[in-house]
């Protein structure tokens, strides 16, 4: 064996070794557990590839494991699974797959081990390890594959345009893993990327969000991005992401390219937080920038109101590409909504009054939005940085102690509802919901504290104002 393997996979391994042979195949580890484990990486997908049925060794070896666990077979796939500890173990007989040029449907026959491996996507994923008594824990490497793991290198093991067009989705998994695992794309495999782009049509958005997922949750996610806008497949999956790119120059007046200044913000937030959904709020923070892009003479470029459009448009490319629809676009249009409002704090005086709206409109989340407003600080300029850098410290502990004093936070209203209506025998009417308002700006602007014996005292007064006794 080429790698490290604990005792109980070596036991796994025995047992499907021995399940094998009784049953007459063939058998080998295929597929990402070996990359990954030659690469130290963690791996809990196990797939195993037998000459045979994959559905009978998964019977087979499940007989031999105690306890005996369940088997899920997929008959329309000719596939079993099983869950051993940590491990999932997929197994499939090893298959030959033919496209008639009149038909996308492929015809799969049973093939050998090299058969199978002439049909996976990349070379590196092309490694199989023997579980075979004549040469166990042996390599078979038809393609090169360990050679282009060292190198760092993603390329096809057959022409590209097969292995592309047997299933498009893997010109994202290229991108994917170059990205994941900061490997080179192989020439030839890139310029395929390009060439075949538009295949991409006929993938499900569901697997394409599952690729940019993957991407965004890595540790440099611009690679990918930049990947996906030089082969022209951004603008195909994600075109208002691509719409950012360029600069445009007006009476020798420029501004920043916001493609790649975005990207350095993905990668900035990426450093300090693992959270996807903060990282999506990166990525669309000036989503709306060539939206309401504008030139005025006396001031240059504009994008006024591009955090609201913003916010707008985070929900309608969230439903496009099947991202969630729930709390978590609640959060990134918050995060693109309220993301120049703490720049505009640095520029003032700072109120409380300011801090306090700006913690009632964030809430917990105040914490992310500080990491997102940090990361968009990409000048080249150092002083500047370290100027903007001072001035958010300033804004955050005034946010710490203005919250220490007045718990906006989590603010719930010290006077409710039914309170009002009660008190003053109103019935529900608009009326109530004025003094509630009233109350809450009156906490906010720091004209009453945020108690209760305060609030109730104004909530009279307001009355009053309003004619009600
Ligand atoms: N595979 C393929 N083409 C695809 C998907 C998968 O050839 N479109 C093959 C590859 O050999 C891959 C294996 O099936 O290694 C398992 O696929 P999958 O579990 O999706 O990917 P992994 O390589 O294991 O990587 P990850 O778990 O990160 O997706």
């Amino acid at each position: 064996m080429l790698f490290s393997i604990k005792p109980y996979e070596r036991k796994i391994f025995e047992i499907i070794k021995q399940s094998a042979e009784n049953l007459g195949y063939p058998v080998y580890i295929v597929g990402g557990y070996v990359r990954d484990r030659l690469l130290n990486r963690s791996s809990k997908d196990l797939d195993i590839v037998c000459v045979g049925s994959g559905i009978e060794l998964a019977k087979a070896v499940s007989q031999q494991m105690r306890p005996v666990p369940r088997v899920t077979v997929y008959n329309r796939f000719g596939t079993a699974m099983l869950k051993h500890k940590d491990l999932e173990i997929e197994f499939v007989g090893a298959r030959k797959e033919s496209y008639r040029s009149d038909s996308r449907k492929p015809i799969v026959e049973n093939g050998t081990l090299e058969d199978d491996q002439n049909r996976r996507d990349f070379t590196i994923n092309a490694l199989a390890v023997s579980l075979n008594e004549y040469d166990y824990g042996g390599l078979v490497d038809s393609f090169n594959g360990l050679s282009d793991l060292e190198k760092k290198i993603i390329r096809t093991p057959l022409d590209p345009e097969k292995t592309f067009s047997d299933d498009p989705l893997r010109m994202l998994r290229a991108i994917r893993f170059s990205t994941q695992l900061d490997f080179k794309i192989f020439p030839e495999t890139f310029e395929a990327l390009a060439k075949y782009k538009n295949r991409i049509s006929i993938i499900s958005k569901e697997r394409i969000t599952t690729e940019l997922n993957k991407i965004v949750a890595s540790d440099v996610p611009s690679i990918g991005f930049k990947h996906l806008f030089d082969t022209g497949l951004l603008q195909l999956v994600f075109p208002e992401m691509a719409d950012l790119q360029g600069v445009e120059i007006r009476k020798g007046v420029g501004h920043k390219d916001n493609f790649y200044h975005t990207l350095e913000v993905l990668d900035n937030v990426c450093k300090v937080s693992d959270n996807l959904w903060l990282r999506w709020a990166a990525i669309l923070h000036d989503i709306a920038k060539p939206s309401t892009k504008r030139f005025n003479d006396k001031v240059g470029w504009t994008f006024h109101g591009h955090d609201a459009v913003g916010a707008i448009m985070t929900a309608r490319i969230f439903k496009r590409l099947r991202l969630p629809l729930d709390h978590k676009l609640k959060y990134v249009q918050k995060l693109v909504r309220l993301h120049l409002r703490p720049i505009s704090l640095t520029k003032e005086n700072i109120s409380d009054s300011a801090i306090r709206r700006l913690l009632f409109d964030a809430g917990d989340d105040i914490d992310d939005l500080m990491i997102l407003c940090k990361a968009d600080i990409t000048s080249k300029n150092e002083k500047k940085v370290a100027r903007y850098l001072a001035n958010y410290e300033i804004v955050i502990q005034k946010l710490k102690q203005v919250e220490e004093k007045d718990k906006i936070r989590n603010w719930q209203p010290p006077i409710s509802g039914e309170l009002i209506m009660s008190t003053f025998n109103l019935e529900p009417s608009r009326k109530v919901g004025d003094i509630k308002n009233a109350i809450r700006e009156a906490i906010l602007d720091g004209e009453i504290p945020n108690k209760y014996e305060a609030a109730f005292a104004f909530m009279h007064k307001k009355a009053e104002e309003l004619g009600i006794n």
